[in-house]
């Protein structure tokens, strides 16, 4: 089967062709547009969306050299996200529905994530516990099987990825900033320069708190002038990294005492991390799992892979648009 995904929830337009669960072709314009402002501008995302979209899938249909007619599915992200960019991917997906009467089907861009990791593991063990960790959410999931989720413990607060970006703020990086955090801390001459605390949340569930970490940052930065934090800039987001790793690594220690499940699948844009790839390593060894980094931060393939694993299990469902859509 020959499926289409389209992936516009946040500030990735992106497309991709899968046939039978391989990738045939993928496209993807990250929005430079938000840089400048520390973050999303939902209005300036659909706009982004609308004058990409078409190109953006244009381009994967003549990579994967097929046409539209060839389709068996197309599956495009319905929830959660923002609602005028999730808009335009579902708009798009209804025209080709309509224009060429190929079935379609809503994703939750969350299944979606945690469907990366079936495209280069088929083979992880289940039940497993999923780690999304991205600008948007933070969460571990207790999965059964394909399409059977239990949520285990969230942030109450910022998401990882979120807490990246407002940390990279403060310290002067562009808009997202995990990336260049994780560049910069690993030049790091005194990692232990300062320890941030990361609250821990009350309650038996392994639930997440990331506001706090970045009050201390912002607390920390208040006294210090430029030249300190010139010369300290890597140790100090060092220092941030390896806060915001110790959580995830104890929360999903807690999720995998207190559900005897021992595999371990990590997704969502901070999964690229590789310093989070090498700590949570040494924990989980060889029952841990990350999709390919490329497939980390929102993308199309990962949405034809839902997709297709909905197909296969008979559970494909008409698109609805649902901003606030949990797994
Ligand atoms: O999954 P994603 O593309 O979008 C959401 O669904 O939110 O994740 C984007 C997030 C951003 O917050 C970005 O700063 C973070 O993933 N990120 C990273 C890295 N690469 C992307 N965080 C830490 N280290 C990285 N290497
Ligand atoms: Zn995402």
């Amino acid at each position: 089967m020959i499926v289409l995904g389209i992936e516009t929830s946040c500030d990735e337009t992106s497309a991709a062709v899968l046939e039978d669960g391989k990738i045939l072709s993928s496209a993807i314009y990250s929005q430079a547009e938000h840089s400048q402002f520390g973050g999303v501008v939902p209005e300036i995302a659909s706009r982004a969306h609308m004058e990409k979209i078409d190109t953006i899938t244009s381009t994967v249909f003549r990579q994967a050299d097929i046409s539209p007619r060839e389709l068996g599915l197309i599956a495009v992200s319905d929830s959660p996200g923002l609602a005028g960019a999730l808009l335009v991917g579902i708009s798009y997906a209804l025209g080709m529905h309509t224009a060429y009467g190929i079935p379609v089907s809503g994703i939750n861009h969350l299944e979606g994530h945690i469907s990366a990791l079936f495209l280069n593991h088929p083979e992880i063990p289940l039940p497993f516990l999923a780690l999304v960790v991205s600008g948007g959410h933070t969460a571990i999931y207790h999965v059964e099987a394909f399409g059977k989720y239990r949520c285990l413990g969230q942030t109450v607060d910022d998401a990882a990825g979120e807490a990246f970006d407002k940390a990279g703020k403060l310290l002067g990086f562009s808009y997202p900033a995990g990336r260049a955090i994780e560049q910069e801390a690993a030049k790091a001459t005194d990692p232990d320069l300062v320890r941030f605390p990361v609250a821990k949340v009350s309650g038996p569930n392994p639930d997440f708190s990331f506001s706090g970490l970045k009050t201390a940052l912002k607390y920390y930065l208040k006294d210090k002038d430029e030249g300190f934090i010139d010369t300290n800039r890597a140790n100090i987001c060092s220092a941030f990294q390896r806060a915001v790793i110790d959580s995830l690594r104890k929360n999903l220690l807690i999720a995998a005492q207190k559900s005897g499940v021992r595999t371990v699948g990590v997704v969502g844009g901070v999964a690229c991390n590789g310093k989070l790839r090498e700590e949570l390593g040494k924990t989980f060894s060889k029952d841990l799992y990350f999709p390919l980094p490329s497939l980390c931060c929102d993308n199309g393939d990962m949405i034809a892979m839902a997709g297709y694993l909905r197909a296969q299990r008979g559970s494909l469902r008409f698109p609805r648009l649902n901003p606030a859509g949990t797994l």
